[in-house]
């Protein structure tokens, strides 16, 4: 038996829902928000696509049905509205956080916490703080998004298929992310050797890839498709006991020369307990000031909301 629940019955939680149907083999997902009825026509929604994609039992529930589920996925939150941060929901969305992982924990959950509201490794974090949960079962979706950003992007510019194309953003999910550039390959090839990827057209590349959230969020009011398919492929590692890497925001333990004590993107590898191992990639000394950048900034704003 394989219970999900999700928290957020918002666009991104919608969507998540609609592609774990799709993708993956589990007998009952729930879902909560605090919008009224929301939870309720959505789940009689995607009921209807329950005989083509297997019988779940899909329904509207409350915290307390957290005991027995294998994986709560967190998605609420206050979204993007143009021209903010990821940063600048971190008040609101904190509140809302706090708000959802004590009635979880108080149910007796004891599965695995998925979250990708934002901003991402901020929340990751809190979630292992307030639940008392082991890191190992704490997960946020980190930078898969912005590395699936990166792929599609460089295998439009290199003209070859976004599978052959292996390239991790890592960092915080937001401003201070960055491209391991200098371990990429592209069919095989390192990024580097390609004649075409001139320094000027990587800071573009890796330029485009961070601005493009908001501009999806500028000209479309949201973005979700990306993400949703990311907490997907999180959520079927996790049910299906797969161990697969992808670059997520994970408990950083002394890995990059970090201290501090705080989750952010890198690759990590997940199965059915949640985050098997954290994988320290190797990086550029240029790359590596960028990581602790990260991590430095991600701390200031963790002291700016402990209290
Ligand atoms: C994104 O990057 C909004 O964080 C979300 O699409």
């Amino acid at each position: 038996m394989s219970k999900v629940l999700l928290v957020g019955d918002g666009a991104v939680g919608s969507t998540f829902a609609n592609d774990l149907l799709q993708n993956t083999n589990l007998n009952e997902l729930v879902i909560c928000d605090v919008v009224k009825n929301r939870p309720l026509g959505d789940s009689m929604d995607l009921e209807d696509i329950t005989p083509f994609t297997g019988s779940v039992n899909v329904h509207a529930g409350e915290y307390s049905d957290a005991k027995d589920a294998d994986v709560v996925v967190i998605t609420a939150g206050i979204p993007r509205k143009p021209g903010e941060t990821r940063l600048d929901l971190v008040n609101k969305n904190v509140k809302i956080l706090k708000s959802i992982v004590k009635p979880v924990v108080d149910s007796g959950f004891n599965g695995i916490f998925v979250v990708s509201a934002n901003p991402v490794d901020i929340l990751t974090t809190l979630t292992q703080k307030l639940s008392g949960f082991p890191k190992n079962k704490v997960i946020g979706t980190g930078t898969s998004l912005d590395s699936a950003r990166l792929r599609v992007e460089l295998a439009k510019k290199l003209n070859v298929k976004v599978e052959d194309v292996n390239a991790y953003v890592l960092g915080e999910h937001g401003d201070t992310s960055f491209e391991n550039f200098d371990e990429a390959t592209v069919a095989g090839k390192a990024l580097t050797s390609y004649s075409e990827m001139t320094p000027e057209v990587l800071t573009a590349i890796e330029s485009d890839v961070r601005k493009k959230g908001g501009e999806i969020i500028a000209k479309k009011g949201a973005t979700f498709y990306g993400v949703a398919m990311m907490l997907a492929q999180i959520v079927k590692a996790v049910l299906e006991n797969k161990e697969i890497c992808l670059p997520l925001s994970a408990p950083i333990t002394g890995q990059y020369g970090i201290k501090h004590d705080l989750y952010l993107g890198t690759p990590t590898v997940i199965n059915a307990n949640g985050i098997s191992h954290v994988i320290e990639a190797d990086l550029s000394d240029k790359e590596l000031s960028k990581m602790q950048n990260s991590a430095d900034k991600m701390q200031e704003v963790l002291a700016g909301v402990a209290e």
